[in-house]
C-alpha cells in the first residue's frame, strides 16, 4: 500500500468507505481467483489542501502493467475527443517553430498519433508496456516508464523542455503527486502549458457517481485542489474547461506564473465549486449519505427484477462496475454476465464478484431483458448503438444520477 499521497501533509477527514475492493482493472482468469488481491478502499477530505482521494492506494506497478487491460482507442468518443483536442493544440498560441509535446499516460497513441502523423516532436510516455506498444505501432515516440521529476530531468537532457505537457485521465492516478508537479515544473519551457483532464470532482458530487472512485483514481480533482497544488510548484490555473468525457471531466491548463492572462471561467468555475461547498467537510459527509442511498436503491432494484424472473447483463466490464458490484455485494446472482467490446477482458471474470466477462456478440444473441449500463459515461454512444435492443423491448439500468430503468 501507498501512503505517500497527502499533498500539503495535512491530515484527511474519512469520508466513503467501500469496504474491501480488488483492482478495478483487474479481470482475472478462473485459476487466478485464489490469490486475488484486495484492499480497503476509503476516501478522505483534506480541509487544508482541499483535496479529495483515497487514503490508500495499492502500488502503481500492481495496478499499470505488461496486461493492464484498457485501451483508450475502444471507445469511439474518445477518439474523436483526443483527435479534437491535437487539432486545437496544434493552432493554440502556445506552439512554437518546433514545438516538443510530451504525453504522460499516452495509452494506445489515441492523442499523439495526430502529432506524431504532422512529425511534430513528441514523447509519449507510458508504464503499461502492452499500451505503450500499441502506441509504437501507430507511429508514436513512447518511453515505457513511470513519470518522475527524476525523469523529468533525463527527457530534457535528450530532448531539451516541452512547449505542452498533456496528459489525460492520468494526473489523478499518481500517487506522488508532489514529484509530478515538481518534475513537470521543470520541464516545462517559460512558456510551455501544462493541459491536463480527469473526472470532475464536482460532477461525482453533483450525479453520486461514485463509481469513479476505485484505486487507480487517487485523487478526484477540483479546480480548488488544482491551483493550491500546482501552486506549490510555481504554476497557476490559466484555464478550466468543463467536458463531457467520463460523465464529466475537467480540462485543467497551468502555465509558469505571470506569464499568461488568466481567463475568466477560472473564477467563474472557482466560484461554483465554493457554492457547490467543495471546500467544506459537511458536502462530503452527505455526498457519502447519497452513495449509501444509492447502492439500496440499486440492490432493490435488481433483486425485484430478478424475482419476477428477468434476465440482467452488465453492460461494458468498465473499472467502475467493480466499484459497484464489490460495495453493493452484486454478483452473478443478479447479473448473469457482463458483455465488453475489448478482447482482452473476454472469457476473464470481473475483479472480486466473479462474473463472467464474454464478448459482446454474446449481449446481443441472447438479448437480456435488462442491461446496467456500466458505461453509463458513454450513454449517448451506446443508446444510439443499441436500437435494436431497445426496440425488441431490452431496457437500460442506470444508477446516475439516480438509480432508474432508462
Ligand atoms: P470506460 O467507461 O472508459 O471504462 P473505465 O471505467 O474502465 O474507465 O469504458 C471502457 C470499457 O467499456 C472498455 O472495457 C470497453 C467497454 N465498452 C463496451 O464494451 N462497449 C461500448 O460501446 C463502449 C463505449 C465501451
Amino acid at each position: 500500500m501507498n501512503k505517500f499521497c497527502r499533498v500539503d501533509g495535512s491530515e484527511l477527514i474519512p469520508v466513503n468507505d467501500f469496504g474491501l475492493q480488488p483492482l478495478g482493472n483487474g479481470f482475472l482468469l478462473p485459476e487466478q481467483t485464489s490469490d486475488e488481491y484486495f484492499f480497503s478502499m476509503q476516501t478522505g477530505f483534506s480541509q487544508s489542501s482541499l483535496m479529495f482521494q483515497l487514503l490508500d492506494q495499492p502500488n502503481p506497478e500492481q495496478m499499470f502493467h505488461e496486461n493492464y487491460a484498457f485501451f483508450s482507442s475502444t471507445s469511439l468518443q474518445m477518439s474523436h475527443h483526443f483527435k479534437k483536442f491535437a487539432d486545437g493544440i496544434l493552432e493554440s498560441k502556445f506552439i512554437t517553430d518546433d514545438p516538443f509535446i510530451v504525453e504522460l499516460g499516452c495509452n494506445d497513441g489515441i492523442m499523439l498519433k495526430h502529432i506524431a502523423s504532422k512529425s511534430i516532436r513528441h514523447l509519449g510516455i507510458e508504464p503499461s508496456v502492452n499500451t505503450a506498444l500499441e502506441a509504437n505501432k501507430v507511429g508514436v515516440n513512447t518511453l515505457s516508464e513511470f513519470f518522475s521529476s527524476e525523469l523529468a530531468t533525463k527527457v530534457q537532457s535528450k530532448h531539451g523542455q516541452a512547449d505542452v505537457i498533456f496528459s489525460a485521465n492520468v494526473m489523478c492516478h499518481i500517487p506522488d503527486i508532489n514529484d509530478i508537479a515538481s518534475g513537470i515544473s521543470d520541464l516545462l519551457k517559460k512558456s510551455g502549458v501544462l493541459v491536463f483532464e480527469d473526472p470532475y470532482l464536482g460532477d461525482v458530487i453533483k450525479k453520486t457517481s461514485y463509481d469513479q472512485i476505485y484505486d487507480e483514481h487517487v485523487f478526484l480533482f477540483s479546480a480548488l485542489s488544482v491551483s493550491n497544488l500546482f501552486s506549490r510548484y510555481g504554476l497557476e490555473l490559466i484555464n478550466a474547461e468543463p467536458q463531457k468525457t467520463h460523465g464529466g471531466s475537467m480540462r485543467y491548463t497551468l502555465a509558469h506564473k505571470g506569464v499568461y492572462p488568466i481567463e475568466e471561467n477560472v473564477q467563474t468555475i472557482l466560484q461554483a465549486e465554493l457554492e457547490l461547498g467543495l471546500d467544506k467537510a459537511e458536502t462530503y459527509k452527505a455526498f457519502d449519505e447519497n452513495v449509501r442511498k444509492s447502492k439500496n436503491d440499486l440492490v432493490k432494484l435488481l433483486s425485484d427484477i430478478k424475482s419476477i424472473g428477468k434476465s440482467i447483463a452488465g453492460y461494458a466490464a468498465t473499472s467502475k462496475s467493480t466499484t459497484i458490484l464489490n460495495y453493493c455485494g452484486i454478483g452473478g446472482d443478479l447479473i448473469d454476465y457482463i458483455c465488453d467490446t475489448t478482447p482482452l477482458k473476454h472469457n476473464t471474470l470481473s475483479p472480486g464478484m466473479h462474473i463472467p466477462v464474454v464478448p459482446y456478440q454474446d449481449f446481443l444473441d441472447r438479448k437480456p431483458d435488462y442491461a446496467f449500463l456500466f458505461a453509463w459515461n458513454h450513454a449517448e454512444e451506446i443508446l444510439a448503438k443499441e436500437n435494436t435492443y431497445l426496440q425488441g423491448g431490452g431496457k437500460f439500468i442506470t444508477h446516475v444520477p439516480s438509480v432508474n430503468v432508462l
